[in-house]
């Protein structure tokens, strides 16, 4: 379960206050598979960033399996986050010393699993990406160092993952073979699936949209896909 509780973000540039996100104040399940849209710069990847915990709020709580990531210091929040979260963000994703099939495998080996090159590959070749492995971040193009960061996310099998317009970059073929791994990782692995988009085609695949605009929640409702 994800609550988050008043939550408020402000910037502050000189004498100026700009508040970004306003009293947001809801609670997501656990295995809910929630888009978040709204026009841009109404908050969306502020939110997103601090439901992960990547960032913190001016005010207001967010709560991850009732552990209240306000109330943490970096270093929690961080473990936490390698404990639960997967991200799929435009920046913030792959190790850029690694090739694609190395980010996938990593941390598969980390936790001790075996097989992980085998899975690694397997995972790749879902996201259109099997003649890209050795490729390091660098040498892909961004909708494909996106598709490396879902594969990395399938592999992890996290509670929740967060993902920041994962159709974005894609052309509408590649784009459907994520919606579709995604709809797998929430029906097989129970991910709470939580993702920003502008792409009203992949908002009614989920479960449920909330809508933001000027920093506020102006609607949250439930779609026909809603158990
Ligand atoms: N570090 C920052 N300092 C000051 N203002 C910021 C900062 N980060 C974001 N903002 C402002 O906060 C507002 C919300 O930004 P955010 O990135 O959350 O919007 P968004 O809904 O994700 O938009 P988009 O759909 O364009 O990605 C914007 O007006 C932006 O200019
Ligand atoms: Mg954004």
């Amino acid at each position: 379960m994800l609550v988050t509780r008043e939550l408020s973000k402000e910037y502050r540039s000189g004498e100026n206050r700009l508040a970004v996100l306003r009293d947001v104040s809801f609670s997501i399940p656990q295995g809910a598979f929630v888009a978040i849209v709204g026009p841009s710069g109404s908050g969306k990847t502020t939110l997103l960033g601090l439901m992960a915990g990547l960032d913190t709020p001016s005010h207001g709580q967010v709560l991850l399996d009732n552990a209240d990531l306000t109330a943490m210091d970096e270093d929690q929040r961080a473990k936490l986050r390698g404990q639960k979260v997967g991200f799929v963000f435009q920046s913030f994703q792959l190790i850029s010393t690694l090739t694609a099939i190395e980010n996938v495998q990593v941390p598969l080996e980390l936790r001790g699993e075996s097989g992980a090159a085998d899975r690694a590959r397997e995972l790749l070749g879902r996201v259109g990406l099997a003649d890209r492995l050795d490729h390091f971040p660098t040498q892909l193009s961004g909708g494909e160092q996106q598709r490396v960061a879902i594969a990395r996310a399938f592999a992890n099998a996290p509670r929740i993952l967060f993902a920041d317009e994962p159709t974005g970059n894609l052309d509408s073929e590649t784009g459907a073979r994520i919606v579709q791994l995604l709809e797998e990782l929430n029906r097989e692995s129970k991910t709470t699936i939580i993702l920003v988009t502008h792409d009203h085609t992949l908002a009614s695949r989920a479960q449920r949209i909330i809508r933001l605009s000027d920093g506020r929640v102006v609607s949250d409702t439930e779609t026909e896909r809603a158990a």
